[in-house]
C-alpha cells in the first residue's frame, strides 16, 4: 500500500472551493496505473496545445471573394487542414491586401509570406521560362492547359521557379480564356483597337502582343486596374470571364470581345523557404492538397464559365465575337513568338511543346 498526497481543488460545504490536501490510499499497482494515466493526460494536453498553437499560414490573393483564385485557395486551405488533422490552418487575405501580385511573389521568394495565388503573367518576370504559358495562342483549350501544366513541361516549370525565384508552384487554377473588355465601343476587328488605352499586366509578352495588334498598351498592377478603369486612366483590359465577374468590371466596362489568345492559369505558390522548413509529412500534405485543388479547379471552370457569361450579359455587358480571329492569331504568333525563342528555351523546345499538344511545328 502507498499513500499519495495530492494538492487539489475541492468543493467546500459552503459552496466555495479551495485548495487543500487529500490523502488517497491505493495499492502499488493502482499507483503505477494512476501515474501512467496522468502522464498520458499530460502528453495529450501538450500535443493538443502544440497542435492548437501551430501558427496559421498566410495566403495572399490578388482577387476578391467569388473569384476562381478564392475558390481554389479555399479548397486548398480545407484540404490542407484535413490532411494535417487540423494542425495547419491558413488565413486568406483577398483583394491584394498583402500587396499587388508581383510584390507578394517577391515576399514569398524571401520567405516573408507562406502562400500566394497569382496570375501566371505575374510570375514570368521572376522566372522567364514560365512565359511559355503566356505565349499568345499557345494553349487553345482547357485540355491544352492541363497537358502543359500537369505533364513534363509543368514539372520543368516548377523546378525552374524554385531555381530562379525560390518559390514552388504547388497547384494550378484554370480560369479560362482572357476576354478583352472596354468602355468605349464594340471591338470586332483589330483596327477597332486603334486609339484605345488598354491596360496590361507588367508582362513583356503581353505588351508585345498588343503591339503586334497595333497599339501601345499601358502596364498597370492588377490592384490598380479597377480604379484605373473607373477613372478612365485606361479604357479596357483583358481577363477571364470569371475574373471579370468576380471583380465587378461590369460596373466600369460595357463591351467584351471573346478573343482566345491566352488561356489563363493562376498558380498557387508556396515559398520554398517555408516549404523546406516543414516536416516530410506536412510537405506531402501540401503537395497532395495542391494537386486535389488543381483537379477541382478544372471541374469548377467547366461548371461555371457559361453561367458567368450569361450573368455578365444580364448585368448589361455586350459580348462580341471577333470577326476574324485568325488575323489576331497570325500577327501575334509571327511577331511575338520569335522574339522569345531564346528566353523560352529555344525554338526546338517550343516545337517539343507543340508536339505534346498535337500541333504543327513552327
Ligand atoms: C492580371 O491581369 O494582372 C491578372 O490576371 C489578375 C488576376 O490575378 O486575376
Amino acid at each position: 500500500m502507498i499513500a499519495v498526497r495530492l494538492g487539489i481543488w475541492h468543493n467546500n460545504n459552503d459552496g466555495t472551493s479551495s485548495r487543500g490536501k487529500r490523502e488517497i490510499v491505493m495499492s502499488f499497482k493502482q499507483g503505477i496505473r494512476a501515474w501512467g494515466v496522468a502522464v498520458l493526460c499530460l502528453a495529450t494536453l501538450i500535443s493538443t496545445e502544440a497542435a492548437a498553437r501551430t501558427k496559421p499560414f498566410k495566403m495572399a490573393l490578388g482577387d476578391g471573394g467569388g473569384s476562381p483564385q478564392q475558390v481554389m485557395g479555399q479548397k486548398f486551405v480545407e484540404l490542407l487542414e484535413q490532411k494535417t488533422d487540423g494542425r495547419h490552418g491558413t488565413l486568406m487575405f483577398l483583394n491584394g491586401q498583402l500587396g499587388d501580385e508581383q510584390s507578394t511573389i517577391n515576399d514569398a521568394s524571401m520567405g516573408l509570406l507562406d502562400f500566394t495565388l497569382v496570375a501566371i503573367n505575374n510570375v514570368t518576370p521572376f522566372s522567364p521560362s514560365v512565359g511559355v504559358l503566356t505565349l499568345p495562342y499557345m494553349m487553345q483549350s482547357l485540355e491544352d492547359a492541363i497537358a502543359l501544366t500537369q505533364g513534363e513541361v509543368g514539372q520543368q516549370l516548377v523546378a525552374n521557379t524554385v531555381r530562379d525565384a525560390n518559390i514552388r508552384i504547388i497547384g494550378w487554377t484554370y480560369t479560362g480564356f482572357r476576354a478583352l473588355t472596354n468602355a468605349k465601343r464594340p471591338i470586332h476587328e483589330l483596327s477597332d483597337l486603334k486609339g484605345l488605352k488598354m491596360r496590361v499586366p507588367a508582362n513583356d509578352i503581353m505588351i508585345d502582343t498588343y503591339r503586334a495588334w497595333g497599339i501601345n498598351p499601358t502596364p498597370m498592377a492588377w490592384s490598380e486596374t479597377f480604379t484605373g478603369l473607373q477613372l478612365g486612366v485606361v479604357d479596357g483590359q483583358d481577363n477571364p470571364y470569371m475574373t471579370i465577374y468576380a471583380m465587378k468590371f461590369s460596373e466600369v466596362q460595357d463591351y467584351i470581345t471573346n478573343i482566345r489568345y491566352l488561356f489563363s492559369i493562376e498558380p498557387l505558390i508556396v515559398s520554398e523557404e517555408v516549404f523546406q522548413a516543414q516536416s516530410d509529412e506536412v510537405q506531402q500534405a501540401i503537395l497532395a492538397a495542391g494537386q486535389e485543388a488543381t483537379e477541382f479547379s478544372a471541374r469548377y471552370l467547366v461548371e461555371q464559365e457559361d453561367k458567368i457569361r450569361a450573368e455578365l450579359v444580364s448585368q448589361g455587358m455586350e459580348i462580341i465575337e471577333p470577326a476574324n480571329e485568325r488575323e489576331w492569331m497570325d500577327r501575334a504568333i509571327s511577331q511575338v513568338w520569335p522574339k522569345y525563342y531564346d528566353r523560352l528555351g529555344g525554338k526546338e523546345q517550343l516545337n517539343r511543346i507543340l508536339k505534346t499538344l498535337g500541333r504543327d511545328e513552327i
